[in-house]
């Protein structure tokens, strides 16, 4: 007989994506445990009480937190999804553009400086409009568009005096005149399962600001793309958003690594939840 399954999952706060997680993985019969991540803490020298897993999904809103306990569970041997590495690789916007760069996927232009003075030589170079993103964040925060050099001396300062240690490196990019959308595909392993635009007036479409979402047909060129992308990250269940330039065609803005998916689910139609839960499950058999 095939041995029972035990799966925890890592998670912050109840959102819709998680309660339809749970609820794939009780209509599976599959013992599970819900972990706050507020909650548990981790002993290096007793990796006893987190070996009962046969997996673990980490659905931390924090990415540090998820982050860690990644770099834990790894060592512990625990298998996860994702793994630490497509954590750290999807994570951070930098490190997903520079393997993006290696892997030869189309994305938009980046520059990049460690000081307000190089910011804005580098800045001059790509050229206006230009928006600097926070390397590690999400739900369109803190993201500016430069339309000219009085704005970037602002925000360079700003960054350099009130920000944190992670904001001290200006990451850029060249301003895409997109056609009031981007497109957020779901990948997990080696299947696009849908896509979706999210149309906005607003230049910054997220649907936590307010971006409403279209069904998208996935075709065969936005799918090998996806897949492209997801595999340079290290693939697993992924969220790959694209932007469609004008000239060049879809690039690969951002990859998330713990998806949202409360407007995808039901606007495609398709259990995303229940297929994570079955990637999970695949993963935990050591599949
Ligand atoms: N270079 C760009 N050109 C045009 N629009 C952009 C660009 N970068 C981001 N955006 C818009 O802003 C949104 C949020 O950017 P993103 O890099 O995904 O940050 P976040 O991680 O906060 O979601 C994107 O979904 C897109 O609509
Ligand atoms: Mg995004």
């Amino acid at each position: 007989m095939q041995k029972r399954l035990r799966i925890g999952v890592l998670y912050s706060r109840v959102r819709v994506e998680e309660k339809w997680i749970f609820a794939a993985l009780e209509k599976r019969g599959v013992d599970f445990d819900r972990l706050d991540d507020r909650a548990v803490h981790f002993d290096l020298e007793k990796p006893e009480p987190w070996r009962q897993y046969d997996a673990v999904l980490e659905r931390s809103i924090s990415y540090t937190s998820g982050l860690y306990a990644l770099r834990v569970l790894d060592a512990f041997g625990v298998r996860t999804v994702n793994t630490v590495e497509v954590a750290e690789a999807c994570g951070d916007k930098l490190t997903t553009s520079a393997l993006l760069r290696k892997a030869g996927v189309p994305q938009p232009r980046n520059v990049v400086a460690f000081t307000p003075e190089s910011a804005l030589d580098a800045l001059e170079e790509l050229g206006y409009p230009a928006v600097v993103k926070p390397v590690v964040g999400s739900w369109g925060r803190l993201l500016a568009k430069i339309n000219d050099r009085d704005a970037a001396e602002a925000v360079f300062e700003h960054k350099a005096t009130l920000g944190s240690a992670q904001h001290q490196v200006f990451y850029i990019q060249e301003y895409i005149e997109k056609p009031g959308r981007d497109i957020r595909a779901i990948v997990i392993g080696d299947r696009v399962l849908t896509a979706m635009y999210r149309n906005s007036e607003h230049w910054i479409t997220n649907t936590a600001r307010g971006g409403r979402g279209e069904l998208c047909p996935v075709t065969p060129e936005i799918e090998a793309l996806c897949l492209q992308a997801a595999q340079a990250v290290g693939g697993g269940v992924l969220a790959v958003d694209l932007i469609e330039h004008p000239a060049r065609g879809f690039l690969v803005n951002e990859i998330n690594h713990t998806m949202e998916f409360h407007t995808a689910q039901p606007l495609s139609g398709i259990d995303i939840a229940g297929e994570i839960v079955e990637y999970v499950m695949r993963a935990a058999s050591g599949q």
